[in-house]
């Protein structure tokens, strides 16, 4: 297992990885490869072989500079549970802190308890305090789409 900054060549298997959670809002497979060329500095995979069976997408939020927001993360089913998502967190976060970055936010649905347990498993490995506060609700979005929590790592 080996953990890098995404490349162009990795946006479809990105994509491939989001789409089969069947879990995660799956984005156009263009943005996922605009993604590792525009936001790599704030993202990172998971490789084996060289091939990404796991990602964490973020970017730096223009209006706090300090604050890495990440927008997606995924872990191929058949290697969950072996701290994948929280080892790239972690990464992630050591990696981007050299650049002054050392807050953390992202949106989580409230149903999704595996995401609620990984941040809250890397604020309490970090020393850090988590908070959730509403963010989005339904009818921010078209139909269908449930609330999406902002939980913030300080
Ligand atoms: C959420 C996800 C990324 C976790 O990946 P993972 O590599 O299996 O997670 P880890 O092994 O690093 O586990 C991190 C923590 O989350 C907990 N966790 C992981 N999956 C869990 C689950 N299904 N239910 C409850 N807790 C879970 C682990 O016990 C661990 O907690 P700990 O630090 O207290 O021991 C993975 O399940 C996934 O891809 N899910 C589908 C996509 C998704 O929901 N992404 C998050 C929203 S962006």
């Amino acid at each position: 297992m080996q953990f890098r900054r995404p490349q162009i060549s990795d946006g479809v298997r990105l994509w491939e990885i989001a789409r089969d959670t069947e879990v995660l809002d799956l984005n156009s497979s263009y943005a996922y490869v605009l993604w590792c060329r525009d936001f790599a500095d704030t993202s990172i995979v998971a490789t084996v072989d060289d091939r990404p069976v796991g990602f964490v997408t973020g970017y730096r939020r223009q209006s706090a500079p300090d604050t890495l927001m990440v927008w997606q993360v995924a872990v191929d089913s058949e290697q969950r549970g072996r701290r994948i998502a929280g080892r790239m967190l972690h990464a992630l976060l050591d990696d981007v802190a050299t650049a002054g970055i050392d807050r953390l936010e992202t949106t989580i649905s409230p149903d999704n308890t595996a995401s609620i347990a990984l941040f809250t498993g890397v604020a309490r490995d970090r020393d850090r305090t988590i908070t959730r506060q509403d963010l989005f609700s339904p009818n921010d979005f078209p139909e269908g789409h449930e609330a999406e929590d902002l939980y913030s790592i300080a």
